[in-house]
């Protein structure tokens, strides 16, 4: 799991050599923020998925505890990007980390107590294993998610993971996946690391931000791209029996990237396996970082800029010569194999495609798309 390197307080380190004392406020209080961020392998090199996005989100998790994070937010993405270079990777699971260092025991830190930054880059598969392909086994938990007036569940703090710890064990126990938490009000909230979306009768439905929930950057992005799929979303409260109605259950997170749920305590989700709606939505997550899905919002940013700039002006010239033939380009539907090794990172050596509008609609319809798309080889 350990790479050589770590980005610690302001430079970049070997792993064993980031360590801390045993009086660190975060160990006795649970004074920190994080994030959970990816790296992606693309055709273009190595990309963050909204690198800027969690860096924010990281900031304002830090302003909720009045912890003083002592570089930019600029310095933080960065030094993100610096580590997946020092690091040589390809893809990774990046985790920033801002805590309360060794100042002093005592709730209330002491003025001055020195705040400590780290970022971790970690070589993490699915988080669910190959629940991403089959869909999880997920249970209702017994423990609720903390009310909104108690702990921020905006603010990605190490102390919310403590609620997360006691729903995650008790499904392991009961032999599931993943816990799945009610709220304070008894509504549906969220699993122990990841948001929740339901489909029922064609429409896409979600707790909202509102109920005791992270905000997830994956869960934006889900909704968005259900947007450009002409997906009906409704963010509202939802009671447990909806999970036992729904036609299809997924969950989102950037660990879990876009898992399937196939049943909820033990009764089956539709038909048990992941229906067209979550497949849509997968196809379309996992095309971004293959360029089957355009990233039309400029969600991918580049480790190496310079590289992928030339590698998109190459691939450029090459769309360009493709257009410019009159014999028909060869066009390949996006086969099952290349749909798993895009779910896995994995980049193919056959012809991929990116879907457009109508071959998303026909994918979420069952229908074989009309049309042939054009082709683009993905080659990294
Ligand atoms: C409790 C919880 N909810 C939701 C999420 C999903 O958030 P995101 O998509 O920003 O990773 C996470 C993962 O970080 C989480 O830990």
């Amino acid at each position: 799991m350990n790479t050589a390197f770590l980005w610690h307080n302001g430079r970049i380190k070997p792993w064993a050599e980031a360590t801390v004392h045993v009086s660190t406020h975060a160990l006795h209080y649970g004074s920190s923020v994080f994030e959970g961020e990816r790296v992606y392998a693309t055709p273009n090199g190595p990309a963050y998925f909204r690198l800027a996005d969690h860096t924010q989100r990281l900031f304002e998790s830090a302003r909720v505890y009045d912890i003083a994070i002592g570089y930019s937010e600029d310095e933080i993405s960065t030094a993100c990007l610096e580590l997946i270079r020092a690091n040589g990777m390809r893809s990774a699971y990046v985790r920033p980390i801002v805590f309360r260092g060794a100042g002093g025991l005592g709730v209330l830190p002491k003025q001055g107590a020195p705040v400590e930054v780290a970022i971790m880059a970690l070589d993490w598969g699915a988080y669910l294993g190959e629940a991403i392909e089959k869909g999880a086994d997920v249970c209702v938990s017994s423990w609720h998610r903390p009310a909104p007036n108690t702990l921020p569940s905006w603010a990605k703090a190490g102390g919310n993971y403590l609620s997360s710890q006691l729903i995650a064990a008790e499904a392991r126990r009961g032999g599931y996946d993943e816990g799945i938490a009610l709220g304070h009000n008894g509504l549906l909230s969220e699993g122990a690391g990841e948001n929740l979306f339901l489909v029922k009768k064609g429409k896409l439905l979600t707790p909202p931000t509102s109920a005791g929930i992270l905000a997830g950057i994956t869960r934006d992005s889900v909704i968005a791209l259900a947007a450009d799929l002409g997906l009906t979303l409704e963010e509202r409260d939802l009671p447990r029996e909806a999970l036992y109605s729904a036609d299809e259950i997924f969950m989102t997170g950037t660990a879990a990237e876009i898992t399937p749920v196939r049943s909820v305590d033990r009764k089956t989700v539709g038909r048990g396996e992941p229906g067209p709606i979550t497949r849509a939505l997968q196809q379309a997550f996992f095309g971004l970082f293959d360029g089957r899905t355009e990233d039309r919002r400029g969600w991918l940013e580049y480790v190496d800029k310079e590289a992928s700039r030339a590698v998109a002006l190459d691939r450029e010239d090459q769309d360009a010569a493709i257009r410019g033939r009159t014999t028909s380009s060869t066009a390949v539907v996006p086969d099952r194999e290349d749909q798993q090794a895009a779910i896995h990172g994995r980049t193919t050596s056959s012809t991929a495609v990116v879907p457009d509008r109508e071959d998303q609609q026909a994918a979420i319809h069952g229908r074989t798309p009309q049309k042939e798309p054009a082709s683009m080889e993905v080659s990294a």
